[in-house]
């Protein structure tokens, strides 16, 4: 016997929400290396989305280590309980009936998985924003791969920890050589075409 609590079922459920705000929840999961330029193509996404009235909310890996996780490093461990926790937050924004958006390495494809699997079937779109680590250095925005190369920062993405590709991602985006307004047209098109938008 265990001690977790019965669930609850409350009375309005994501369907009347996803019916008020007139399209339906999903999880834009972006995934690539530090520097890809994840964070940058999912913000003009949501900010498309926006304009288009569609109900968004962005989670960003910088800003969730500030609150919620700023407990957590970058420890294999601390990086698979960082995923676990912003995979439950996802949950709860797409029941809350909104397009989230998750901007984070998840460098490792069993967490980006267990995440899939924890949503329903069709609701986690998987972004593979693919850079090239040479690009990623040499843009280097934090200039965190500098501090990595010369040893300042241990256990740094792509340098001494290693990140994982997706296999069958629902988008691929290779982020090389493209403005991010044409990332972010790809991301929206493909909402589109998938009927994600609703009318
Ligand atoms: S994840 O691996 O656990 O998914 P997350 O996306 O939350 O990472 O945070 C990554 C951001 O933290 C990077 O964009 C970078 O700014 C910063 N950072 C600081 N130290 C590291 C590190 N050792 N490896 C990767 N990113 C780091």
């Amino acid at each position: 016997m265990t001690n977790m609590p019965v669930w609850h079922t409350h009375k309005t459920h994501r369907a009347h929400r996803e019916r008020l705000n007139g399209h339906r929840a999903c999880l834009l999961w972006f995934t690539g290396l530090s520097g890809s330029g994840k964070s940058t193509i999912a913000g003009l996404v949501e900010e498309k989305l926006h304009t288009m009235g569609k109900r968004t909310y962005l989670l960003d890996g910088d800003n969730v280590r500030h609150g919620l996780n700023q407990d957590l490093g970058f420890s294999d461990q601390d990086r698979v309980e960082n995923i676990r926790r912003i995979g439950e937050m996802s949950w709860l924004f797409v029941d809350a009936g909104m397009i989230t958006l998750a901007a984070f390495i998840s460098p490792f494809r069993v967490d980006r998985d267990a995440v899939r699997e924890r949503m329903e079937a069709g609701d986690f779109v998987e972004v593979f924003i693919d850079t090239p680590l040479a690009t990623c250095e040499q843009r280097d925005p934090k200039g965190l791969y500098r501090r990595a190369r010369e040893g300042e920062i241990k256990d740094f993405t792509g340098i001494d920890s290693p990140y994982e590709p997706p296999e069958a991602p629902e988008l691929h985006i290779v982020n090389d050589g493209i403005a991010p307004e044409e990332a972010a047209a790809q991301v929206i098109r493909h909402l589109q075409a998938n009927g994600y938008l609703g009318q």
